[in-house]
């Protein structure tokens, strides 16, 4: 078996045993916290710089840029962004401001562009960030194009997905931040064969760490979803491998109670991905769930130096019609219907709670909270993220 395949077995093991005693794998203490972080404008800043400008985490999936020049625009917590496939099949990143007097060069969420000219003067760029024209050059006076190219950050393309550090000082290296655990596990999901499909993005009035933490949890699943995933889902149990910095885990589908008190003969990879949600948590801010037929992507972070203001993108990532047979008609409906589902429970039933959650943290004398140490999870997101604000810039 490889070590991959070693690591399900362990955990599905373990699943079953949880779901027979009704445990859960834990931390070792109860911790608090305030609600201060979770509006506080300074715990804002130093997570704005401290984690999102020193270290990468995923814009999306290279196939929502497949083509020489096309590109996406993101906001990220530092700087609004331009990301362009260039000619040679790299990606290149910019910040989306035009040097002259920083005029918003591209609005679009999205698209295909030759050249990006400035709306203001007309100034323009090439796809590799290049200054082409200077309007009116003959008065302008002055000027060493060389230099007043867009400004370039950080970008590379890993596993599939759009990896960015949000600092224009920094050099980017998905593969040791993720390390070699984490690295493998991508690897084999093979997610560079998959295709983004519905990619969203949605505006949250909620602290990005609370939107995390709410789909980190597995504690919650019965109460606030009990007509749907609470139907399917086991609530409070998790198989979890600790890498360090990231984390892998199963959650169980209640379909995996048939497996209690057999011989671990009787299952195969097939039936551990079948009744049960692979899971990873990648630092400082993405999930990805693993299921049978495809791959789901959960990112969140903050925006702007409000700690109340979030965005959270989804996406699907599929196999192609031609992988699957389907005809594109086909192909359309299966994912809408997947989409639907996921985005109905997550919309209706979760946002509701983590935006009151926001709201709660208004109140002065909210008191201390708690993390359990059945929430294994989000313990192990706040160690992570008290570590890289622990550090001082450019040291991690
Ligand atoms: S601000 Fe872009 S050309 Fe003037
Ligand atoms: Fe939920």
């Amino acid at each position: 078996m490889t070590l991959d395949a070693d690591m399900r077995d362990h955990a599905f093991r373990t699943m079953l045993r949880h779901v027979e005693k009704e445990t859960t794998d834990e931390f070792t203490s109860v911790s608090t916290s305030e609600a201060v972080e979770y509006r506080d404008r300074e715990t804002a800043a130093l997570e704005r710089d401290r984690v999102f400008g020193e270290v990468p985490f995923i814009v999306g999936h290279g196939s929502e840029i497949a083509s020489p020049n096309e590109f996406l625009t993101r906001r990220l917590p530092r700087n609004n962004v331009i990301v362009i496939r260039q000619r040679d099949g790299g990606v290149k990143a910019f910040v989306n401001a035009c040097r002259h007097r920083g005029a918003q060069l591209v609005e679009e969420a999205s698209g295909r562009c030759r050249i990006f000219s400035c709306p203001y003067h007309r100034w323009s760029y090439d796809p590799s960030g290049e200054l082409r024209t200077v309007t009116l050059d003959d008065t302008f006076g002055d000027l060493d194009r060389e230099r007043n190219g867009l400004v370039e950050l950080p970008v590379e393309e890993r596993h599939g997905f759009l990896w960015m550090i949000d600092n224009a000082q920094r050099t980017i290296d998905v593969e040791s931040w993720l390390g070699p655990e984490m690295d493998a596990v991508l690897a084999g999901y093979r997610i560079e064969d998959l295709v983004s499909v519905t990619p969203q993005s949605f505006d949250r009035p909620t602290n990005w760490k609370i939107m995390q933490d709410g789909f980190l949890d597995n504690y919650h699943v019965r109460y606030a979803h009990p007509n749907t995933a609470g139907k399917v889902l086991h609530t409070n149990k998790l198989a979890l491998e600790d890498f360090g910095r990231h984390f892998w885990f199963l959650a169980a589908r209640k379909s995996i109670d048939r497996f209690i008190g057999e011989d671990p003969a009787s299952w195969d990879e097939g039936d551990i991905g079948k009744h049960t949600i692979e899971s990873c948590f990648l630092a400082p801010n993405s999930m990805i769930l693993k299921h049978a037929t495809h791959v789901e992507l959960l990112t969140f972070r903050p925006y702007g130096d409000d700690p109340g203001e979030s965005v959270m993108e989804m996406r699907v990532m599929a196999p192609t019609t031609e992988a699957t047979g389907l005809d594109q008609e086909a192909w359309d409906r299966l994912w809408a219907k997947n989409w639907k589902i996921m985005i109905s429970i997550i919309h209706d039933e979760d946002f509701p709670i983590l935006e009151g959650s926001q709201q709660a943290m208004r109140s002065l004398d909210a008191g201390t909270m708690r993390l359990g140490r059945n929430e294994l999870g989000n313990h192990l997101f706040r160690r992570e993220l008290e570590r890289l604000v622990s550090i001082e810039p450019g040291e991690t």
